[in-house]
């Protein structure tokens, strides 16, 4: 499963990506805001530091304007991957990139003819809400479970990109339904590593090479 990492915040995707763990960043309008930082900057910023996708979501409601918003953002470097909302006019733009060979991102997916919709118009990704799904007593994880299927009995392409992460529990579940690729901010990837046994069995192995006088 790849891992991609849910934010704007330079220099957190900086530290990340450098650990070799990361294969791309997602970014959304209210990440953007949060950096405080200009949009098309940011996004270039991002670029430079991760060769992996990086997606860049359109502000337009319109086909005809998210066409102009994606194609100036698809400028900004190779790796930009167009973010459009999962509407009508959103497949629309959708399909006319997907013919023009821009990757594009579906956002704001939470059911699964929804997901059917994005993947026959060819999205490169399709990202289901989980979190967000989770937030409102409904079950992200059936979400995702749905769309592996639906997916795997035409061979859509597609990649399913499980969004809105905001547990480990939630990249361990999304990993065992067949995500391809889950978003999650920096503390929660980070956090992946961290079990207590870990840390207690480390400390009581140094307490023991350091009784024993063992150097390397
Ligand atoms: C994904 O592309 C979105 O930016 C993100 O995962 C949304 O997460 P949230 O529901 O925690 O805001």
């Amino acid at each position: 499963m790849k891992f991609f990492i849910d934010t704007a915040d330079i220099s957190a995707i900086r530290e990340l990506y450098a650990s070799g763990l990361c294969d791309g960043v997602t970014t959304n309008p209210s990440l953007i805001k949060k950096s405080g930082r200009d949009f098309k900057e940011v996004i270039a910023e991002i670029c430079e530091i991760v060769d992996g996708p990086v997606s860049a979501e359109v502000i337009a409601t319109e086909t005809e304007v998210m066409l102009a918003e994606g194609r100036a953002l698809a400028k900004i470097a190779d790796n930009v991957v167009i973010k459009l909302p999962l509407t009508m006019d959103g497949l629309k733009a959708c399909k006319i990139f997907s013919e023009e060979g821009v990757a594009t991102n579906v956002t704001l997916c939470f059911s699964a003819n929804q997901a059917l919709l994005a993947a026959k118009v060819g999205a490169s990704y399709i990202s289901p809400f989980i979190g967000r799904l989770d937030d409102i007593h409904v079950d992200g994880l059936e979400l995702i479970q749905e769309i592996r299927q639906i997916y795997d009995n035409y061979g859509f392409e597609t990649e399913i990109l499980a969004a809105s992460i905001r547990s480990p529990l939630h990249v361990k579940e999304c990993a065992l339904a067949g995500a391809d690729v889950m978003t999650a901010p920096p503390a929660v990837i980070a956090g992946l590593s961290n079990h207590p046994l870990t840390d207690k069995g480390l400390a009581a192995f140094l307490a023991d090479a350091k009784a024993a006088g063992i150097t390397v």
